[in-house]
């Protein structure tokens, strides 16, 4: 089908082109990226990581010291970091029922899709840094890597409308560590349930991402002191603050 060679399809060139015999996610991906801007004045980082790594503990470290240097940060997480998004997690974690892959995957880009356009562009637009608890990666490490569906990039690409992280935190832990730790807090979720080999394909996952990005993504070890670790994520958020203007606030 030739509708590949255009990278910005009119509605009119489609039309001629019959689209639904069109492969979807080309045509769409080429119209978001167009509609959405590509830079933004804030600051959008990411923690990343299997289950128990520490991503909220540090996140919260993190934000206290951004307080504390008069840099307040948007906390934000996904899934669930809106009303509608809040609805979704349930659905997603703490179902009785079963949810096929497909489904799994399409709730998370729903709540990602939600989420970018009404809590993190708007404020990445604002000038500020928005911190959030899991993104875009997870989905390409859960669903992606470790179900194997092939689409999740796609779908990725379009729920967050070509948005990245100007940086990816990936906290590394052995999944026994990580599961042992969460074991303590009630009733697992749905996740957490998952077989061992399924959370060992998850760490790969993330390690492997970060091999291909050495400027994006940055790996700590999460099995370290938490006030170690906290304070080596702080002198790289500064220095990529500075880097972009946001640090000493003037
Ligand atoms: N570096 C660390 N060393 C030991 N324990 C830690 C460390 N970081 C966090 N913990 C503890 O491990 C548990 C899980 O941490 P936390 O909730 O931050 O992880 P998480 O990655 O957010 O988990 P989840 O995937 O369930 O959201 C908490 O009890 C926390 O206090
Ligand atoms: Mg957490």
């Amino acid at each position: 089908m030739r509708v590949y060679q255009f990278r910005h399809p009119s509605k009119n060139v489609l039309r001629h082109l019959k689209l639904l015999t069109a492969p979807p996610e080309v045509v769409y991906i080429s119209r978001l990226d167009m509609k959405k801007k590509k830079t933004y004045p804030g600051f959008f980082l990411v923690f990343e990581g299997g289950e128990g790594c520490g991503k909220s503990t540090q996140l919260r470290k993190l934000a206290q010291a951004l307080a504390r240097q008069s840099l307040p940060a948007l906390l934000t997480r996904e899934p669930g970091g809106t009303p509608l998004g809040k609805g979704i997690r349930k659905l997603l974690l703490h179902a009785k029922h079963e949810v096929s892959p497909e489904a799994e995957l399409f709730l998370y880009e729903a709540d990602r899709a939600h989420h970018v356009e009404s809590v993190v562009r708007p404020a990445l637009a604002r000038g500020q840094v928005v911190i959030s608890d899991r993104h875009a990666d997870s989905t390409a490490v859960y669903q992606g890597m470790a179900r194997g569906m092939r689409f999740a990039d796609t779908l990725n690409r379009i729920a967050t409308s070509g948005l990245q992280p100007d940086l990816v935190i990936i906290l590394d832990v052995p999944p026994e560590v990580g599961l042992a730790r969460v074991r303590g807090r009630g009733t697992p979720d749905r996740l957490e349930r998952e077989k061992m080999a399924f959370h060992k394909k998850v760490r790969k996952g993330f390690l492997a991402l970060a091999k291909k990005n050495s400027r994006r993504y940055k790996v700590f070890d999460g099995t370290r002191d938490p006030e170690d670790i906290g304070q080596e994520i702080q002198r790289l958020v500064k220095t990529r603050l500075e880097r972009k203007g946001l640090w000493p606030r003037h």
